[in-house]
C-alpha cells in the first residue's frame, strides 16, 4: 500500500461508507462512534464528512478514517472524487428495501470504474432488527457477496447487531493485506 496518509506516525485507513439514501449509513457511524441510535424522523445527508476512529487489532492500534457520504443521487459525482485514495468500502443496502439491495450491482459498477483495484470492500445488509418488515433474505445477501468475493454481514443500527463487529472486520483485513 503507497498511498497511505502518516498521521503522528500511524497509519490511517480512509474507509467509505456507501449505499442508497436512508439504508442507514449515518445511523451505522453514529451508533459505532457514540453507541446511539436515534429512531423517528430521518434527515438525508448532504455534503460529506469524516469521523475518526481507533480500534484495537490484536494488541495494536488500527486508525480508520471513516467517511459519511449522501445516498441521494444528486450528490454521486461528489462521492465519486472521494473513491480513488479510499482503502476501504462499507457498501450497505437495507433489509426492508429490495430496491436498495437490487443497486448493489450498481453500486459495486461504480467502485470497480472510481475506486483503487485492491480496495477492501465489505457489504452489509442493514436494518436486521425490522424482521417482520423483511424484503432480502439473509441467503440473499450471502449469495451476492460470494459473487463478488466480498465480506457480508447483516447489521442493525438499531439494536447494535454486528456495528462493531462490522468495523472490526475491516481494520483486521486493512492491517493484513498484502
Ligand atoms: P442518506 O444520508 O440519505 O444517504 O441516508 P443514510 O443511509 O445515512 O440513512 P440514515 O442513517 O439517515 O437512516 C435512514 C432511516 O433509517 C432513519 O430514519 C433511521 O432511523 C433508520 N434506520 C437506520 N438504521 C436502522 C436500523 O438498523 N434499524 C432500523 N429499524 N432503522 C434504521
Ligand atoms: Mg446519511
Amino acid at each position: 500500500q503507497t498511498d497511505v496518509i502518516e498521521d503522528n506516525e500511524q497509519i490511517v485507513h480512509k474507509t467509505i461508507l456507501l449505499g442508497d439514501s436512508g439504508v442507514g449509513k449515518t445511523s451505522l457511524l453514529v451508533k459505532f462512534d457514540t453507541g446511539k441510535f436515534q429512531s423517528g424522523n430521518f434527515s438525508a445527508t448532504v455534503g460529506i464528512g469524516f469521523t475518526n476512529k481507533v480500534v484495537s487489532v490484536d494488541q495494536t492500534r488500527v486508525k480508520l478514517q471513516i467517511w459519511d457520504t449522501a445516498g441521494q443521487e444528486r450528490f454521486r459525482s461528489v462521492t465519486h472524487a472521494y473513491y480513488r485514495d479510499a482503502h476501504a468500502l462499507l457498501l450497505l443496502y437495507d433489509v426492508t428495501n429490495k430496491t436498495s439491495f437490487d443497486n448493489i450491482r450498481a453500486w459495486l459498477g461504480e467502485i470497480r470504474e472510481y475506486a483503487q483495484d485492491d480496495v477492501v470492500i465489505m457489504l452489509l445488509g442493514n436494518k436486521a432488527d425490522c424482521g417482520s418488515n423483511r424484503a432480502v433474505r439473509r441467503e440473499e445477501g450471502e449469495r451476492l457477496a460470494r459473487e463478488y468475493n466480498v465480506t457480508f454481514m447483516e447489521t442493525s443500527a438499531k439494536s447494535g447487531q454486528n456495528v462493531e463487529l462490522a468495523f472490526l472486520a475491516i481494520a483486521r483485513e486493512l492491517k493484513y493485506r498484502q
